[in-house]
Formats: C-alpha cells, sequence, structure tokens
C-alpha cells in the first residue's frame, strides 16, 4: 500500500526507503538505510521530481498512483540520471506515456545510455536560467554540473522558495515516518550521516558544490527538497554553513583524528600514547583503526577535524594495505587544508611514514609535521622524548 507524505497543499513525497542495502553505490554502508525522495506536484500540471531506485520501485509506482488518482501525469523533471533516482525511469514512461520529460542536454544523451525508449519524442531541454511555469508555481532550472555528476542540475520554485537540490544536501538514513529535518534533532542524530554522505558522496567535487552554494546564495531558499534524507523548512542557514564548510574543506572543529593500521598492536600503542598525551593538553581526538572502522567513516571524520595523524606499519616493503588503500581513498576525495603527521613502525625497513606522505603530498594545502616517529617493532622509554617532540609539534599548532 501507498505511503506518501504532505509536504505542502500541492506537493506530496512519493520516495521510499530502502532499509535493506547493505552497500550503498557497492561500497558505502547504511546500516540505517537511506531514502530515495521523489515528490509529486499537483498543480494545473502534475509534476514529477525524480524517480526512485529500481530496489523500491513497488511502493514508489504505488505512491505515484495514489496521489495522481484519477489524473495524469503531465511532466516527469530528471535533476540527477544517477541509478539511484533514474532507475525506474524507463517502467515509469511505460505506465505514464504521455509525460513529457523535462532534462538538460547532458541528461538526455544519459536517458540513451542507460536506456531504448524514445526519449527524444518527450523530452523538453532546458538550460541554465529557462523558466518552466506550472499554474501557481514558476521553476527556474539551475545547472550544478558534478555536484555530483555532470549532468546535475537543480530547480527553484520562486513562487514557494522551494529549492528541488538533486544530491546536495541529502543524507544516508532511512526516513522513519518523518519527512521534515525540524521533527527530529537532525544535529544531533543525523549530522554524521550527513556528513559522511557529503564527503564521500559529493566531497572530491568541492569547487563545485562552491559553485552552486554561490547560485543559491542570490536566492530566497525557504524549503530544501533533496533527493535523500529529510526535507528542510528551518534553520536552513545551519546546514547551509555545514554546506559551505564541507565544500572548502574547512575543517569544523578544532582537533586530531588518529587514523591507524596496526599488525600486533605495537603501531596502536604508540597511537595511544600519541592521543593521551595531546588529551593531557586538552586537545580533542578520535582514533580509528582503519582494519576495522569503515573506510567512509574515517573520511567523514577527516572532513571534519582540524589535524590528522597516521600511523602505520610497514608490510611488504609498503604501507599496511588497509592504510595504503585508505590514503588513496582519501586522496581522491580531495582532503585539503590539514595539519598532517606520520608515525611509522617497520621492524626491519621502516618507510611506511615516507610513503604515506608520498600518496598525501599532492593534496591541497597540507601543512605536514616534519618530523616522522619511527618505530622498530614497539615504541620503548628511550624514544618517550621523540614521541613528546611530535605531540609538542602538534599542539603549537593549535596555538
Ligand atoms: Fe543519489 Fe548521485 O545519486
Amino acid at each position: 500500500m501507498y505511503c506518501t507524505k504532505k509536504i505542502t497543499e500541492d506537493l506530496t513525497w512519493v520516495g521510499a526507503n530502502d532499509r535493506r542495502l547493505a552497500m550503498f553505490e557497492g561500497v558505502y554502508s547504511v546500516p540505517d538505510g537511506v531514502s530515495y525522495n521523489s515528490y509529486i506536484l499537483k498543480d494545473d500540471k502534475t509534476v514529477l521530481f525524480d524517480t526512485v531506485d529500481k530496489a523500491v520501485s513497488k511502493v514508489f509506482f504505488e505512491n505515484i498512483a495514489h496521489v495522481l488518482g484519477e489524473r495524469k501525469l503531465d511532466y516527469i523533471v530528471v535533476h540527477h540520471m544517477e541509478p539511484d533516482h533514474s532507475a525506474t525511469l524507463e517502467e515509469l514512461v511505460c505506465r505514464y506515456p504521455e509525460a513529457k520529460i523535462i532534462c538538460n542536454a547532458k541528461t538526455l544523451a544519459m536517458i540513451k545510455q542507460f536506456f531504448d525508449f524514445n526519449v527524444e519524442d518527450k523530452a523538453v531541454l532546458v538550460k541554465e536560467g529557462d523558466v518552466f511555469e506550472t499554474a501557481n508555481h514558476k521553476f527556474t532550472f539551475i545547472m550544478a554540473p558534478m555536484v555530483h555528476w555532470p549532468e546535475v542540475m537543480v530547480s527553484f520554485d520562486s513562487a514557494t522558495g522551494t529549492l528541488f537540490s538533486a544530491d546536495a544536501f541529502g543524507t544516508f538514513g532511512a526516513l522513519n515516518g518523518a519527512i521534515f529535518a525540524d521533527e527530529v534533532d537532525f544535529m544531533r542524530d543525523y549530522l554524521d550521516e550527513a556528513r559522511r554522505y557529503y564527503a564521500n558522496i559529493v566531497g572530491k567535487y568541492g569547487p563545485s558544490v562552491t559553485a552552486l552554494l554561490k547560485k543559491a546564495s542570490a536566492l530566497d531558499i525557504k524549503m530544501i527538497c533533496p533527493l535523500h534524507g529529510f526535507v528542510w523548512r528551518e534553520n536552513i542557514g545551519a546546514y547551509i554553513d555545514k554546506y559551505l564548510k564541507w565544500a572548502a574543506y574547512t575543517p569544523e572543529e578544532n582537533g586530531v583524528m588518529i587514523a591507524y593500521a596496526s599488525v600486533y598492536g605495537n603501531t596502536e600503542n604508540a597511537a595511544e600514547i600519541v592521543s593521551a598525551k595531546l588529551r593531557d593538553k586538552g586537545i580533542k581526538t578520535v582514533m580509528y583503526d582503519v582494519s576495522v572502522k569503515p573506510a567512509s567513516d574515517v573520511i567523514a571524520s577527516a572532513f571534519k577535524w582540524s589535524h590528522l595523524v597516521f600511523a602505520s606499519a610497514t608490510y611488504n616493503a609498503g604501507i599496511f594495505v588497509k592504510m595504503d588503500e585508505f590514503l588513496r581513498d582519501l586522496a581522491a576525495h580531495n582532503i585539503q587544508n590539514r595539519t598532517v603527521a606520520f608515525i611509522e613502525n617497520g621492524s626491519w625497513a621502516p618507510v611506511s611514514g615516507k610513503l604515506m606522505k608520498e600518496i598525501l603530498a599532492p593534496c591541497k594545502n597540507m601543512n605536514f609535521i616534519e618530523k616522522t616517529l619511527s618505530v622498530k617493532s614497539s615504541l620503548k622509554p628511550s624514544q618517550e622524548e621523540e614521541l613528546c617532540e611530535l605531540v609538542e609539534s602538534i599542539a603549537a599548532d593549535f596555538q
């Protein structure tokens, strides 16, 4: 049976939740599920904004049928062609053959790549600044390339101040009955998942997000309808502030994220002592074992904290495999503007410190603490001074 949520008198959420999916995009764990948002406007014309992943198509089509009732579907707006929002497009046009598809030229090409139906006859092409009006609403299309694919666009309804923001402002986590962010304690209960979503899905494309935020700053936004997670109608500025920071790779908080990869616990021991000594100086720390903690969580944490410490054993004359994978993943997400220190370990030829630095060296505006703490098998009391020097160097950077 249908499960819809009213957003306003004439706008209804017709999306669906998936709590069975283990790995979003095959790589990001979603222990609390994910929502695929789609919206229907019932004005003089009926307009569907995006579709959903094929995994939740049954309830999606029930939702559409329920909201439309006797009315036909006039338009489908495709903001983003990634299959989590477009996989049901072909079935949709089979069910509603009269519907026109509003999209841009890049989207049109992608529809042809993904599907075989004749889209040319249905397509209404739009570009930056084009306006589409229904009786009581006026939608302006704004191109948002690389937030998160090249064809992405958003639309702004100037009649209501509603921004249909595609992937921007989304979050991991299913909607559990609530549809508005102000129905939950978002900043307490959902911000970590929103950051994990942002950093991992869109984090690589900070300049593109900044460009979209700049365009959005000229709009009188009263509501944001993203393709994942909650609809925003209150305290929007606080969430936009987070996005401004994330997009600019500006740390949210002063503190040290320590990520380590340890084979027998000795590298971990060095990381623990560094963390304890930083805490003694009143500096916040968080710690992750990258062999255990999913990379998406650690990447999100790196986007949050100002200082990063990486500790790794040397393994096969390189970096321990889990740290090697993690650092390459982090660099691929374009981490920038951080102070970074390294701890290496190796029983006969420790080289992981130098190699870790080489991975992060191409990242922009990184301040590398010069001296790497080098451990041979296990940390010895004779190295306490050296370890304290590393801690002092990190602490000095907070002053
Ligand atoms: Fe939620 Fe880029 O798709």
